[in-house]
């Protein structure tokens, strides 16, 4: 029996409608085309009764068939008592879609904004200029279409050089939005996974650092909360960061009570976990079965960096747990090194 899970995330299928350049599920694995298979969604949301089933792609609001099959996870969901969210770039989304979401159960959507700026967004998103332009129109849209459907919109932030000083005004914006019923918060997604790629697009530790204090500060004042996934800016070496009100800062549950199921059936112990190192595979074995047997889940859960020994963070009100352990393994190999220190020899490193 495996203890209540906060969420399992499927990853109905890989194609997508955007190619953006710190995409990590752009691993350079064989592709899988086609669709996580329903039966396989039911099967495993029975046997696991997680509180929320998050589901994305790709992008699984990207063509008709994708939509329908999106719809048709979430029916299942809600049938078994499972809340609904999606993570979506929102550019295929109409009011039509949205209700039609709504309908079918959706509660929460986390929707990729990254920038105000129309230049930036093609870029991050891999657009040509003109297409960025349009396509970040639709974007402000297609959000605000969500939240009129009474959906809880989290319009995020992945974190890079290219965007880090866009945090204030993407607070701004956020916050404008939240008016009369509306559900708004603005979400910071920092970089994970560890390609050589993705370490140059992030910032150096004291640019974010200087950037979440300044974010950190406006939404003191501010209306609707921040929240931040996957922070490298961890509270031994940024304790200051975590005093602010308004804050919700999700640690490290990977392995704990969040699973990520790939379009392959893979799972794995975060969607930007090594795509070669899966646990197991739901075509082949039960998700209980995967879990309570996997040794690099075990390892995830008890091997403690020396420096983490004794910190009150480690399981805490922040569990941090090392911040991203997907990090530390890709590096090593293995989960003893604290996370921090390889960001901060990889800076270094770089200059
Ligand atoms: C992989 S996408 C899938 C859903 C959808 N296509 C989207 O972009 O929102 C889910 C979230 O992961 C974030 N993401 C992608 N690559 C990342 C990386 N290397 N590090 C951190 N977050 C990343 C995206 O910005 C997005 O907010
Ligand atoms: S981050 Fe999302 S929208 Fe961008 S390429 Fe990856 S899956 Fe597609
Ligand atoms: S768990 Fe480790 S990295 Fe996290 S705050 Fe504690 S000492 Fe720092």
């Amino acid at each position: 029996m495996i203890p209540k899970m906060r969420a399992l995330e499927f990853q109905l299928m890989q194609s997508c409608n955007a190619r953006c350049i710190y995409c990590a599920y752009e691993q350079g694995y064989p592709r899988h085309e086609g669709f996580l298979p329903l039966e396989l969604v039911e099967r495993t949301l029975a046997e696991v009764r997680p509180a929320w089933a998050w589901f994305e792609g790709g992008e699984v609001t990207a063509t008709e068939a994708s939509r329908a099959h999106l719809l048709e996870a979430m029916r299942i969901a809600r049938r078994l008592g499972v809340r609904n969210r999606i993570n979506t770039n929102a550019q295929a989304l109409t009011p039509d879609s949205c209700h039609a979401l709504r309908e079918a159960g959706l509660e929460f959507a986390c929707v990729s904004f990254d920038t105000l700026d129309p230049d930036r967004y093609g870029l991050l998103r891999g657009y040509p200029p003109e297409v960025g332009r349009r396509r970040l129109d639709e974007l402000r849209q297609n959000a605000i279409a969500l939240l009129d459907e009474g959906v809880t919109v989290d319009l995020e932030a992945t974190l890079t050089r290219h965007n880090v000083g866009d945090l204030l005004a993407l607070y701004d914006h956020a916050e404008s939005l939240a008016t009369g019923n509306r559900n708004v918060l603005m979400g910071v997604q920092f970089l994970v996974a560890t390609y050589d790629k993705l370490f140059g697009l992030c910032p150096e530790v004291e640019t974010m650092a200087r950037a979440m204090e300044a974010l950190l500060r406006r939404a003191e004042r501010g209306r609707i909360p921040v929240r931040i996934c996957c922070s490298p800016l961890v509270p031994c070496m940024h304790a200051g960061l975590y005093e602010h009100a308004n804050a919700i800062w999700l640690g490290c549950t990977c392995g704990f009570d969040y699973a990520h199921v790939h379009a392959n059936g893979d799972v794995l112990l975060c969607g930007f976990w090594d795509h070669g190192q899966p646990l197991g595979n739901l075509h082949e074995r039960s998700f209980s079965e995967i879990w309570e047997t996997s040794r690099m889940r075990r390892e995830a859960l008890a091997v403690q960096p020396e420096a983490c020994r004794g910190c009150e963070s480690w399981e805490g009100k922040h569990r941090c747990h090392n911040s991203c352990m997907s990090v530390v393994h890709r590096k090593t190999g293995a989960f003893a090194k604290r996370s921090y220190d390889l960001m901060v020899a990889a800076e270094a490193e770089r200059r």
